[in-house]
């Protein structure tokens, strides 16, 4: 997707953290932004910048798990500014409920609601009318690094988000053919309010604050002496997590990732899968009948993505 100017995007959780550093990167990109957030009060500490800056937006609030809101939230949104173009499933919050044998019920409906089926309410209420009026639109869904590599005491979050990244891998399948592209956006650690909105919702869902338990200690992990570390380098700005998912809209991105340090753990993830495939002579027939299980166009698309540095996007959208 290449033009933004005029266009309108719902960003969820869009008030707070990522979803706003992705609704402010927008903004300047010249769309119309609506913030749809379950939390009133950052919608209104949220809504100034856009102000300040004559940044066309409007505040919706949203509990994305609420499907009958969640309709009235897009029309809402389209009485205000028309057709949307870009939906983001950002909104979602932090699991770290420590041996999932050990969870409760409650904490694994609460995972899924919030962090897996929200996405897919959020794909079944506005995918249909961005297809519908026909523009060039795209959907792009948060999931994490750790849906790439899972951390240990974090079996919730961990596969929620896996589950993001196969749906929108799947929902780039089904849209070949129109003008709507999608991707999924896998930030590293980025500075935000996740623990305490993790609270607030969770409060609302299950009556009681974060079960914070995880991750898990790994007694394999290397170990390091945390005085000689800078843990203010730990997590980055929200408003870079912004820029990058813009850049990767532009690319046609089907995996927005933040972190090059990721690298080495994902290969070793995939080349462990690799090692797993029987060292047996494939069947040309049968990989002819599941030619889509062999290999998929949207994979090779996916080209190298160069470093970024802060503001290029913009650079780039001017030329
Ligand atoms: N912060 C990180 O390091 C990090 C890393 C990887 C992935 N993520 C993911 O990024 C997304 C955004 O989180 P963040 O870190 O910016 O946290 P954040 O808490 O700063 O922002 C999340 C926003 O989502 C809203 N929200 C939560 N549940 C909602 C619901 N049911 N309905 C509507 N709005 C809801 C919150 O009110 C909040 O404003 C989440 O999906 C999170 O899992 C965050």
């Amino acid at each position: 997707m290449k033009n933004f100017k005029g266009r309108t995007a719902f960003v969820t959780g869009g008030a707070s953290g990522l979803g706003l550093g992705i609704a402010k990167a927008f903004a300047k990109a010249g769309m119309n932004i609506v913030i749809a957030d379950f939390r009133q009060e950052a919608i209104d500490a949220a809504l100034p910048i856009f102000k300040e800056n004559g940044w066309p937006a409007h505040g919706i609030r949203l509990d994305v798990t609420d499907r009958e809101a969640y309709v009235k939230a897009a029309d809402e949104a389209e009485a205000v500014f028309g057709n949307i173009h870009i939906l983001v499933n950002n909104a979602g919050i932090g699991l770290m409920e420590g041996k999932i044998w050990e969870a409760s019920y409650d904490d694994i409906d609460f995972a899924l609601e919030i962090n897996y089926k929200s996405v897919l309410n959020g794909i079944k209420t506005i995918l249909p009318r961005i297809l519908k009026h026909g523009e060039e639109g795209w959907v792009v869904s948060t999931a994490s690094k750790n849906g790439l590599i899972p951390l240990g005491g974090m079996v919730l979050y961990n596969a929620t988000k896996r589950a993001v990244m196969a749906t929108m891998e799947t929902v780039a399948i089904d849209l070949k053919g129109t003008n709507v592209g999608a991707s999924v956006f896998c930030p590293g650690p980025f500075h935000t309010n996740l623990n305490t909105t993790t609270d607030q919702i969770r409060v609302k869902h299950l009556g009681q604050p974060f079960n914070k338990k995880g991750p898990t200690p790994d007694p394999d992990a290397p170990k390091f002496d945390r005085s000689k570390i800078d843990m203010s380098n730990m997590e980055r700005d929200p408003d870079e997590a912004g820029e990058r998912v813009l850049r990767g809209i532009m690319r046609g991105d089907l995996f927005i990732l933040t972190h090059a340090e990721w690298k080495k753990g994902w290969m070793e993830h995939a080349d462990a899968v690799t090692r797993a495939i029987p060292d047996e002579v494939p069947n040309e027939d049968f990989m002819l009948v599941f030619s889509r299980n062999v290999g998929n166009p949207i994979y090779n698309k996916q080209q190298q993505v160069p470093a970024y540095h802060m503001g290029d996007v913009f650079k780039e959208l001017e030329e």
